[in-house]
């Protein structure tokens, strides 16, 4: 083959492959497009990740921060079983009220809640423990996100983080902006954190340059 084959097409490619068309995503895409939320939900591969994820590791309870659309907690919530259960944090009441009419048109309304308001706000309220976390909202408050991540799920629980890579800004990120830098120390924090052990997955894509942070948090039966 000659030329050059962009990630992008390849990652169209992958999602192709392995995401089926499907009318409750795309529904929730449709609705946030009209309800004009930024386009920064997960690609489909990620998606995909993320149910799988949250399935291998037999999820009953999930947590995620930063619902935005819904189109992540579709895919979340489709993982769990019939007496499983997500809370969805979201800052912004257009979005969460997005959220919960795509939730609802998925017929997954009654698994699968969105608490609005700001996530260092209601997190201190929420109780343990979660199967999973998912945070992917502000990203200059990761490091507060993950002290209640580990805080919140249980011993062999899994901790999962969008945009921890941002176009590699976070090899350098003083004065690139407080994103970069708060997924910097995001990154620092979960490499050093005695409860966890982790790794990025660096991803190129339809969403640009960009990672997924994965952690697992140990529990007694480990070395
Ligand atoms: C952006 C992407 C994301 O996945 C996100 O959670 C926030 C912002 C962005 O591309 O700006
Ligand atoms: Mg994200």
């Amino acid at each position: 083959m000659t030329g050059k084959v962009s990630f992008e097409a390849v990652d169209s490619y992958i999602n192709s492959l392995f995401v089926d068309d499907d009318p409750s995503l795309d529904g929730a895409i449709e609705r946030a497009r009209e309800a004009g939320l930024p386009a920064i939900e997960i690609s489909p591969g990620q998606g995909k990740l993320l149910y799988l994820l949250a399935k291998i590791s037999g999820a009953k309870r999930i947590l995620e921060i930063g619902t935005l659309a819904g189109y992540s907690t579709i895919w979340l919530g489709r993982a769990l079983p019939e007496n499983g259960r997500l809370i969805s944090l979201e800052r912004e009441a257009a979005h969460a009220g997005v959220a919960r009419r795509s939730l609802q048109a998925a017929g997954l309304d009654p698994r699968c809640e969105v608490r609005e308001g700001a996530a260092l706000q209601l997190l201190p309220e929420i109780e343990p423990s979660f199967d999973m976390v998912f945070i992917d909202a502000n990203k200059e408050s990761y490091p507060a996100y993950l002290r209640h991540a580990v805080r919140l799920a249980r011993p062999g629980g899994l901790i999962v983080a969008d945009n921890v890579v941002r176009k590699g800004s976070v090899l350098a990120p003083a004065g690139v902006d407080p994103q970069a830098i708060g997924a910097a120390s995001f990154n620092q924090a979960l490499a050093e954190h005695p409860r966890l052990e982790a790794i990025i997955l660096q991803q190129v894509g339809i969403k640009g340059h960009d990672g997924l942070a994965i952690a697992r948090v140990r529990d007694a039966g480990d070395d």
